[in-house]
This record gives C-alpha cells, structure tokens and sequence, in this order.
C-alpha cells in the first residue's frame, strides 16, 4: 500500500550543554577573536559536547525531546530508523542501531552520510519509504558531535563548528501536506576543497585526504551561495509554487554571509528567512532541523505553511526541498 502524501510530522531537537563563546576560543588559546568570527561567519556561540558524549547521546536526546513534546506514543510504529552524520560512534555498529536498541524499536536502522546536506537526504529516503510503502513510519536523525574532530591547528576552520542533533518522524499525512519537492544534486569534482580521510589516503585523482577536517572555504563559499539560490528555485518550481508561496526559507546554517548572499539573490526580506547560526554555529547534518524547531517554538512556521529547506555541504553536495509542514499533535 502507498500514501499519496508524506511529511515531517514531528520534531525534536537537543544541544550539549556546554556553551562556548568566541571569546572563550580565545582564552583557550585560539589565535583569533570576536569580532573576526562575528564578521566573518555571524556565529556568536557554540555547544560543546562533553568528553564522554558522544553522537549516539546526541541523537537519544533528540528522540526523548519528541517524546517529552508529542508523547511516547510518537515512536509507535517506527519501522526504520535513518541516523544522518559525518562524525558515528563507530563504524559499526552503526549510530542508529544504537538509537534503535535505545528505544527498543521494532525497526530496521542505518547511518547515512551525506555531509551538511545528511538530514535532508535522510528525509528524502524517508519519504521514498513511506510513500512506495516498504516502510510506514521513519525516524529521521540528524547528529553530528563535529567538536571532536576539530583540528584546533586551523583556525579558520575551528571556529565554525558546533554539535547538536535534530530527530523528525516521517510518515503519511492528510492530502496537499508534507513533502512538494526534492532537490538533491553533487558535484564529486568539488570533493578536494572539503574533506577529512577516514580509510583512504588520497582521491581517486590523487588529491590527498586530510587527516582533520580540511576546508578551502573560499572555493566553499562561492559553491554554496550559488547552489543555495539554484537548488531553491528548483525544488519551488518543482513543487509547482513560486517564491511568493514559501512562508520560511530555512537554509543550512553555516554562515551567515552565505545565508544573506543567497537572501539577496533570492530578493527575500529578512523575516522570511529562519537563522540561528549565531547561537549553534555549524551542526552540520543537525543545523536545519534545529533552525526549523527553533522557527516553529517562536511561532514563525505554522501549521499549513510551505516552507523550504535548502543545504550545502562536502561532496560537494547539495540539498532542497519544499515541506508543507503538517504537524501531528
Ligand atoms: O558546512 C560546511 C560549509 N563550509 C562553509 O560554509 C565555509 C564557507 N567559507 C567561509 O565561511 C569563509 O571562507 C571562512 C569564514 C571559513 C573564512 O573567511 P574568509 O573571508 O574566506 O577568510 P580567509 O580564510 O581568506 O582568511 C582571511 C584572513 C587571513 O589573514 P590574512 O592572510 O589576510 O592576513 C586569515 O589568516 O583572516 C585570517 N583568519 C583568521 N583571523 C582570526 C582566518 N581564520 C581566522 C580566525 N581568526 N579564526
């Protein structure tokens, strides 16, 4: 059996504890300061996770987040369990068979890495499932404890980093809900300017692969600005809308200079652009989801609304969708 409509029907969030600001990178003898990441990036802040926590934590504490908002009942029925991220536990297992034993789902589970654009590709896996019918209810993780791998060398990429995970459910919804278009799209000759080796040495065209996160953010920026506006009016024309129909655009927060060039090209006023990179800097595959949450709580996404969700990332890839957001009580 398929469902003609499918949707996010529910979100949940969790950040680590650990506050720490620009200045504190400072005192912990970062060579840079305030202002320059301020200027820079827009970023403010970012959450830590502890020694010992680790991103299956992260992922259990996005999932007890949706059971403390919508009940426990939100996991019944979980039938498969998606964990977007770069930086597992393990190899293997997998992160989500931990999250799956966690909860004690009756579910299949498996990671998927896709950079940034993780979360976004884990819902549109979600949602091929659940409208082919091979699998009825999906929780969708987004998680990253990116603070762990950090090459506090390199300053330029140290300070934008942060950890958090985002937890969605994916499943059918009422007519003209839920997703109206996906965008997923890579540019694997652009693997060179964002990587970090994991068993490999090299790039099949002899690049070499670094040993911590490696970034040309110049060549990254020029990338995500131009297929942050492309991907978007892709998947609003794929949808059938036009820009005037979205309600919120809820970009990747990496930086905000990228966030408003793309703004700017698109001709949106600020207010119909979710940004919260000031409080989280980069979750990576967690940042949507937690930007999205964080719209929702404050009352600028409301039920009925199209929202479009659009990300960039290393591959290089990226990601875009329109979700009319239908939220299950
Ligand atoms: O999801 C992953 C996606 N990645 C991104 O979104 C990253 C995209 N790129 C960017 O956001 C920007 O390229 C950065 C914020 C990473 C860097 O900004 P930039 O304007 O491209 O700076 P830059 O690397 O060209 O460096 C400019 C100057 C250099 O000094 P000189 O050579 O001009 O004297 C750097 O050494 O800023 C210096 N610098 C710093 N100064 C203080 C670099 N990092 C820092 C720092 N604090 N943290």
């Amino acid at each position: 059996m398929n469902s003609s409509f499918v949707g996010l029907t529910a979100l949940g969030m969790y950040v680590p504890k650990e506050i720490v600001t620009n200045d504190d990178l400072a005192q912990r003898g970062v060579e840079t300061s305030d202002e320059w990441i301020q200027s820079r990036t827009g970023i403010k802040e970012r959450r830590f996770a502890k020694p010992d926590e680790f991103t299956s934590h992260l992922c259990i504490g996005a999932v007890q987040n949706l059971i403390d908002r919508y009940g426990k009942d939100v996991l019944e029925g979980v039938d498969m369990v998606i964990v977007a991220t770069s930086t597992p536990d393990a190899l293997f297992p997998q992160t989500a068979a931990l999250v799956q034993n966690h909860f004690n789902l009756e579910a299949g589970a498996f990671d998927l890495l896709a950079a940034c654009p993780g979360w976004l590709y884990a819902l549109s896996a979600a949602a091929a499932y659940t409208k082919s019918g091979i699998r009825k209810k999906v929780l969708a993780i987004g998680a990253e404890s990116l603070t762990k791998i950090l090459d506090w060398s390199d300053r330029t990429t140290l300070v934008l980093f942060g950890d958090g995970a985002c937890a969605g459910i994916v499943e059918a919804v009422p007519e003209g809900y839920g997703f109206q278009s996906f965008v997923l799209g890579t540019d694997g000759a652009g693997g060179k300017h964002l990587n970090m080796r994991c068993i490999g040495k090299t790039l099949p065209d002899g690049n070499p692969l670094s040993e911590m996160i490696s970034m040309n953010g110049r060549e990254v920026f020029k990338f995500a600005v131009r297929v942050m506006h492309t991907a978007t009016k892709q998947a609003v024309e794929e949808a059938g809308l036009e820009l005037n129909d979205i309600a919120q655009f809820i970009p990747h927060q990496a930086n905000y200079r990228i966030i408003d060039a793309a703004r700017e090209y698109l001709e949106l006023p600020e207010d119909r652009v979710v940004a919260n990179v000031d409080k989280y800097g980069n979750t990576s595959a967690a940042s949507i989801g937690l930007a999205m949450r964080e719209a929702i709580d404050d009352g600028r996404i409301k039920h009925g609304d199209n929202l479009l969700l659009v990300t960039f990332g290393a591959g290089l890839t990226w990601a875009a969708s329109v979700l009319r957001w239908y939220e299950k009580k």
